[in-house]
């Protein structure tokens, strides 16, 4: 039988599954550190992972192993370059997130605009004595204009609620999608500068990369309405975490819903003193049916690539495809 790691806990009856195909190494338990990784790596055919760092020193350690199967759609822990280097597959989980993640990308949105966690924390700590006409006033969403910064599916599944909010979207993206989706979604294509400039609401929806580390930071920050939220689902490190706390703190945006920071699960400490900021401990796909589709597919992945199953050698999500069949160097 070949040998994978689980590297993170998961539902057990997917490790069941699992077991059904290879011996299986679980750790249920603490986040494995980059030498614990390395170490249960060494013998291994094959790996599951959620967001564990997987690098050039990783996969040398690790001779036989073939694919890493990511339990997430964004794959920045992956670095691909080493994976094509030793022919290496990785795989990711999207589509079957993407309604999930919008839902919550709404869910932040709306809590950031209409001040619902700052309103709660007052109510909680007993300071509601009487109703006030200028009582946590906040921004409107209905009739506003949603600017989206990354199209793709998540930025789309996100922009299609707008309709039902009577909302203008505008757009930014690394190329304009394709004609028949902008009719569909009634989005406009914009640079980020004017996006920036017009949206009430910002929300970000790209992957990370080196390009796009901090695309939102003092100067584009600047550039908003002093009434306007951003929301980021997107990954930690699109957005300059610092920059953003100071702009809250000066009140440069109204408020902002952040799911994913830079240096998660630790965060910039300024974020924690100002109020106008709703915050979510990277829970933007998280229900029940969705995490269990995001670990059933990663298995599924794993399973395929390693010449099991009733896919066997055609994993549904390949990252990098062209090394589906080459020998491991
Ligand atoms: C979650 O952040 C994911 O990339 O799936």
């Amino acid at each position: 039988m070949q040998k994978i790691l689980v590297a993170r806990p998961i539902f057990p009856d997917v490790i069941e599954r699992l077991k059904q195909h290879f011996e299986v190494d679980w750790n249920n338990g603490e986040v494995l550190s980059a030498e614990e990784l390395t170490r249960r790596l060494a013998d291994k055919d094959g790996a599951l992972t959620a967001g564990d760092p997987v690098g050039a020193a990783v996969l040398a350690a690790a001779p036989r192993l073939r694919v890493v199967s990511n339990m997430a759609v964004g794959y920045n822990n992956f670095d691909m370059a080493a994976f094509n280097a030793s022919n290496v597959l990785g795989t990711n989980t999207p589509d079957v997130l993407n309604e999930s993640t919008a839902d919550f990308g709404w869910a932040l949105m709306m809590a950031a605009a209409r001040r619902v966690t700052e309103s709660e924390h007052w109510l909680r700590a007993g300071k509601w004595q009487k109703w006030a006409y200028d009582g946590f006033l906040g921004t409107d969403v209905y009739g506003s204009t949603l600017g989206v910064i990354g199209m793709g599916r998540i930025g789309q599944a996100l922009a299609r609620r707008a309709r039902g909010f009577n909302m203008q979207v505008i757009y930014h993206n690394r190329s304009r999608v394709a004609p028949e989706i902008e009719a569909e979604l009634n989005a406009q294509y914009v640079s980020k500068t004017e996006l920036l400039k017009r949206a009430d609401h910002v929300v970000l929806v790209l992957p990370y990369t080196k390009d796009n580390h901090h695309t939102i930071g003092a100067a584009e920050l600047a550039q908003m309405k002093p009434t306007a939220t951003l929301t980021n689902i997107a990954r930690g490190g699109i957005v300059d975490d610092a920059a953003l706390a100071e702009a809250l703190r000066a009140k440069r945006i109204a408020a902002a819903g952040l799911d994913v920071y830079e240096g998660e699960p630790n965060l910039n400490p300024a974020l924690l003193t100002v109020p106008n900021v709703v915050l979510t401990p990277h829970i933007a796909s998280a229900t029940e049916s969705t995490r269990r589709a995001m670990a059933n597919l990663a298995a599924d992945n794993l399973i395929a690539a390693l010449g099991e199953g009733p896919n066997a050698g055609r994993p549904a999500n390949p990252i990098n495809p062209d090394v589906i069949g080459k020998a491991r160097a």
